[in-house]
């Protein structure tokens, strides 16, 4: 998606609108693999933090889940500039959250 908003791929309105749908379902799905101890026993960058302080994980899990679906929203009016803005609130809530919970 990002490519496509950088021009350095054609922008594809279906395709771009399936991605972004995509994403807001996993925005709701990919949390319940944090259970406690799944940190344990195989490599991995999420930090002990997660599990010490649920309520900010949580908090920034919500904070995505509200930015995803105005991505779709954006996506299917097809306007560029409602595109960008959407993605790069997007990335912000993908990065707050990987500077507090995923190790470096
Ligand atoms: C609520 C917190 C949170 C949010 C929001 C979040 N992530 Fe993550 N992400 C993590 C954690 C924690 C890990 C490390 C997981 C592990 O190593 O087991 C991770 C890992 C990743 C990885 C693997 C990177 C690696 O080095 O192995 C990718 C890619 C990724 N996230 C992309 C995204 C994108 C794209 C978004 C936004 C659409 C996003 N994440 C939003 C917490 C989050």
């Amino acid at each position: 998606m990002s490519a496509m908003v950088k021009g350095e791929r054609p922008y594809d309105k279906d395709e771009f609108l399936k991605r972004a749908i995509y994403l807001d379902e996993l925005a709701h799905m990919a949390w319940e693999g944090f259970i406690p101890g799944s940190d344990q026993g195989a490599p991995t960058k999420a930090k002990p933090e997660i599990w010490k302080e649920p309520a900010k994980f949580k908090q920034n899990q919500e904070k995505l889940q509200v930015e995803t679906p105005k991505l779709v929203a954006a996506a299917k009016t097809g306007d560029m500039n409602q595109i960008k803005t959407a993605l790069g609130d997007v990335g912000k809530a993908c990065t707050n959250c990987h500077d507090d919970f995923r190790a470096k």
